[in-house]
Order: structure tokens, then sequence, then C-alpha cells
């Protein structure tokens, strides 16, 4: 396989509104993202994609653009964003914008020319239709709830939206409308962009005409998870995207892909790909039920693993997906994830350890390195998402008491990664010296990076040893090229790998389990100057490690 630029390299998420507000007025911005570079460089980070800053209203915070040559004036100007790439290339870190095109907001110009005239030039930009015989052409379901279909006020044409009603389907099917769309990413990456991040891009080709499916609530609606599996032959606008963009700047892209195909993932990401890499998201998506989050079961430890190890054999000699334990849409990783009993700075390090260590590119949220979790909301007045809203609804009309909606909500939430970065114990945790646009998460004062920067043992320091292990050279065969093989994989509540490479073998050995246990290497030789990683002290009792509770330990064998 052909090595590229971006294969050993480690990538953070910035969610923009709250990483540092400069200008007090509470909301994230630009010159904040790049008065904390250095911060991230010390993190070893190469790639920096960054949450949408076009201009939008906001309806799904900034996933629904207004312009998209414009940076929104609550983030900064086209001048910050320009410096912020400069400033991020002297430190070699390649910054990837997030690339919305499944959808733009209703407040766009091309959006409300076609309103003017839904059989117009610009209404082809879009899917409008009319009732047939008083109904509309499909029963799907919008991601944030109710009918895809809405209504252009004092018409009787309806739009597609496939997500929230201020976020209209752009139709793909019109080669003009592609067009523009490479045109704009082209403009952008003549900036000097690193690449994207590429938002819902499943959801470009639908299964057309549009037809009903079988409800799968009683709304009558069903869901579009299962509309999508009706839907074929998006690979043609994907590759001809990649022709006539990522290809021309051999740039870095990460598709958000949550259903591709059976045997598709060549397609998605092999030599050859759409894009360079999609997520890994196989463990997110466990345990969810079409139903809502009331459904939904969240995966223990032993179903946690076996996705990951899934992932990896499905991508082997294929390509490397992104891994990740979190990001703004859905809650901590080390508050879901991690049983109860290891809720606490050893656990964390050794859920880091697990995923970080995996075969592909690492994605860190904003955050994840300190062990910022999950907040607590005690109203769903408090919560901001728009996601959480409607699952609150569907918790209430399915017969759940307020307090058992919140609980779910608690849960489930995308405010729960959305709270303001934990800077510091002063007020509103050095985010701003403003009233910030969410509350920021009580425990600041416990899980800040002040606190942590000079504690050896800290989540952030031992962040920092996983980034260092990575990108040390002397392992690059190993742990970027390597191939992941599981080991004890029927053990429960043990969570234990190698990776091969053609020089060397390391091996990743972690207990999820609040009691002792006793492993077996077969092939390690040197004990002492073999440990590379651990969250604890590293013992052996008669030729077997000794793993203790929650303890996990990186060995180099060979
Ligand atoms: C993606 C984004 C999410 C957004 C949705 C619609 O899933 O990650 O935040 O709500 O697309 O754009
Ligand atoms: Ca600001």
């Amino acid at each position: 396989m052909e090595k590229k630029w971006w294969q050993g390299k480690i990538a953070y998420q910035i969610y923009p509104k709250s990483f540092q507000d400069t200008n007090g007025d509470g909301i994230g911005d630009i010159p904040g993202v790049i008065q904390h570079l250095d911060y991230l460089q010390k993190l070893g980070i190469g790639i920096l994609w960054i949450s949408p800053v076009y201009i939008s209203p906001c309806a799904d915070q900034g996933y629904d653009i207004a312009d998209y040559y414009q940076i929104d004036p609550m983030f900064g100007t086209m001048e910050d964003m320009e410096l912020l790439i400069k400033e991020a290339e002297k430190r070699d870190i390649k910054i990837l914008m997030d690339l919305v095109v499944n959808h733009c907001s209703d407040e766009h110009e091309w959006f409300k020319k076609a309103c003017e005239n839904p059989e117009g030039e610009y209404g082809k930009y879009f899917y409008f239709a009319k009732k047939e015989n008083g109904k509309l052409p499909c029963n799907w379901r919008s991601y944030f709830g109710g009918s895809v279909w809405e209504q252009v006020p004092g018409t009787d044409w309806y739009y597609f939206h496939s997500f929230h009603k201020k976020q209209p389907d752009l139709n793909w099917e019109n080669p003009l409308l592609r067009e523009e769309i490479y045109k704009m990413m082209n403009w952008w990456l003549k900036k000097g962009l690193g690449g994207f991040r590429i938002d819902a891009i499943i959801n470009i080709k639908k299964p057309l005409p549009f037809q009903d499916y079988p409800a799968d609530r009683s709304d009558g609606l069903c869901d579009m998870s299962e509309v999508l599996k009706h839907a074929y032959g998006i690979g043609e606008f994907l590759g001809e995207m990649r022709d006539k963009t990522f290809r021309i700047y051999d740039s870095f892209s990460v598709g958000e892909v949550f259903n591709e195909k059976e045997g598709e993932l060549k397609d998605f990401m092999g030599e050859n790909g759409y894009f360079s890499s999609i997520f890994d998201f196989s463990q997110t998506i466990e345990g969810k039920s079409p139903k809502g989050w009331y459904a939904n079961e969240a995966p223990s430890v032993d179903a946690y693993k076996k996705c990951c190890f899934h992932s990896q054999k499905k991508a082997e000699g294929i390509g490397f997906y992104s891994t990740v334990i979190e990001n703004h849409d859905e809650p901590r990783g080390v508050s879901y994830y991690l049983p109860e009993a290891a809720r606490h700075d050893k656990g964390k390090k050794l859920l880091a350890a697990e995923y970080f260590l995996l075969k592909g590119i690492p994605f860190i949220y904003q955050g994840q390195e300190l062990g910022m979790e999950n907040m607590t909301y005690s109203s769903i007045e408090e919560v901001d998402d728009v996601s959480s809203k409607a699952e609150y609804a569907e918790c209430i009309r399915v017969g759940m008491s307020p307090e058992e909606a919140m609980k779910v909500v608690n849960q489930y939430s995308r405010d729960n990664t959305r709270t303001p970065f934990q800077w510091n114990s002063t007020e509103n945790a050095g985010f701003t010296t403003g009233i910030p646009w969410l509350r920021v998460n009580p425990n600041y004062i416990e899980i800040n990076v002040e606190k942590q920067e000079n504690d050896k043992e800290s989540v952030l320091n031992f962040y920092r040893a996983l980034s260092e292990l990575r990108r040390n050279p002397q392992f690059q065969d190993t742990l970027i090229y390597g191939r992941t093989e599981p080991f004890l994989e029927k053990e429960p509540g043990i969570m234990a790998y190698f990776r091969r490479g053609l020089l060397q073998d390391i091996v990743v050995a972690g207990n999820f389990l609040d009691e002792v246990k006793y492993i077996e290497i077969p092939e390690l030789e040197k004990k002492s100057d073999s440990v590379l990683i651990s969250n604890d002290y590293v013992e052996w009792k008669e030729g077997q490690l000794i793993l203790k509770p929650f303890q996990v330990v990186v060995l180099s064998l060979s």
C-alpha cells in the first residue's frame, strides 16, 4: 500500500463554540483556537478538524450553513481563518474544515431563491414536491423527529429535509449543484487546508422515486437508517467529488459514514477510495435502537471490545479507519464505555490506551485528553441540542415521566460533549470572561488543563505519552502499519491485542474488571525493559503478568 502523509498523524477535533472565547461574548472563536496551537502541538496533533465556522443561523450549531464562503462573525473573520491555517502549518498541523453538503440552511441564498420558484433553476438544487391525493411523497422520519417534508409557507409546495426543517437537503442528482459544491471545496483547499471532515455524506443518495417503507413507530413513519438501505449508486457522486477536489490537492478526507453496505469498505477508504478514511462508528452504533434513545442499551466492555476487533479485522488490508471514543454528537467516552467502577483517572487511561493504539488515525475530541465527563441536566430547558429535545419528546410520548426522560437525555445528549473546555479552575473554567453560551460542567475545579499540566500522573500527560509512543520512529512500522491481532479474545473484561510489525511486535493488555488477573504472554522474553507505558506499577509473578484492577500495560516484544 502506498504511504501517505496523513497515515501516521494524530487528529484532534475542535468544537469552536466551546473551545476558547477571546472577546467575552461567551462564544468560543477562531482566535481562541490560534491561542492554543502550542498546547495542541505539545499533544502531538498533526491534523485539526474544526467543526463548522461558516455563516449559520445555528439551528443545528453551524451544521446549517447559510454561506459556504464566509466565516460567521461570532467565530471571527476570514483573516482569522487564514491566520489559523498559517499558524497551524508552522507547527506542522493541517486544518480540516467541516464539509456539510447533504444540506444547507433554509437561510442560504439558493434556498430562498428556490422557494420563490420551486420549479425554477434553484428549485432543482433541492427536493420539492406537492401532495398527491392528499399524501406526501414518502413517509420517512427526519433524524430530529417528524416527517422529512415541510411545507413552504403560503404555498402547496413541500421541501425535503433529512435533519432539522431548517436544513433542506441539497439535490445531488443535479450536476449543476455538484459543480457548485466542488468549486466551493477547491476554493477552500486553495487556501491551504489539509482537507475536510465530511458530514452526513451517506444521506446524499436517496432511493428515488420517493416511496413509503413500512412504518416502525406509531407515528406511521420509517427511520432513515432503514430507508438508506434501499439507496444505491452513491459511488458515482463520491468518486467524482474525489477526482475533482481531494485528489488534486493530495488532501486528507474523513467521511462521516454510518451505513456503508456489505463489502463497500474498500470503495470508501481503500487505496483508491472515495475518502482517505472513514470513522469507525461500530461501537457508537452498538445497542442503539431505531425506536429512540429510551430504547438504547449502552454497550458492555465486552461488546465494546468486540466492535473494535471486528472493525480492525474488516479494515485490515483495506485502509485506515479513524478511531474515536467520542465526538460532538456522542456522550463522553469515559462516561459511556467505562463500567461504573472504572470511572476514575486510572480507568480513563485504560480506555485511552485501548483505543489509541489500535490501527487507524486516532481522533481526540476536545477535553477527552483531560478525561472530561458527561454533564447532568435537571430539566430539558437547560439543554440546547435539537436532537435531545426531539428524543425527550419521544420519551414523554411513550409514557415516561419527565425525570425518567431526563435520565435518558443525560446519558445520550450531544450537549454532554459540547460544554465549554476546561482550561483552569477560575470562573467558567477559563473559557470565557463573559457568560458561557452553554453551562460549564461544575467538575471543572477538579478536571482542567492547569491542574493536569504539571502532574506527571494526569490523564493529559498519559495522552501525551501515548502520542509520543505513536510518533516514535522506532515504533512507527508497528503502531502505524502493523496489523492488529486480538489476544485472549474470549476472556471477559480483558481487552488485549498484539500489533504486529515487520521488525517488532507490541502487546496492549488491559483489565476492565475490579479484580486482579494474571496473564501469560508466551512471546515475552525481557521483562523489565519491555514496558512502554502503563497506568500502574508493572509486576510479574512466576512469568505471568499481573494485571491489577483497571490496569493497562503496553509492552514491546523482541
Ligand atoms: C452530522 C453532524 C451533526 C449534525 C448532522 C447534520 O451527524 O455531526 O452534528 O447534526 O450531521 O448536519
Ligand atoms: Ca467569542
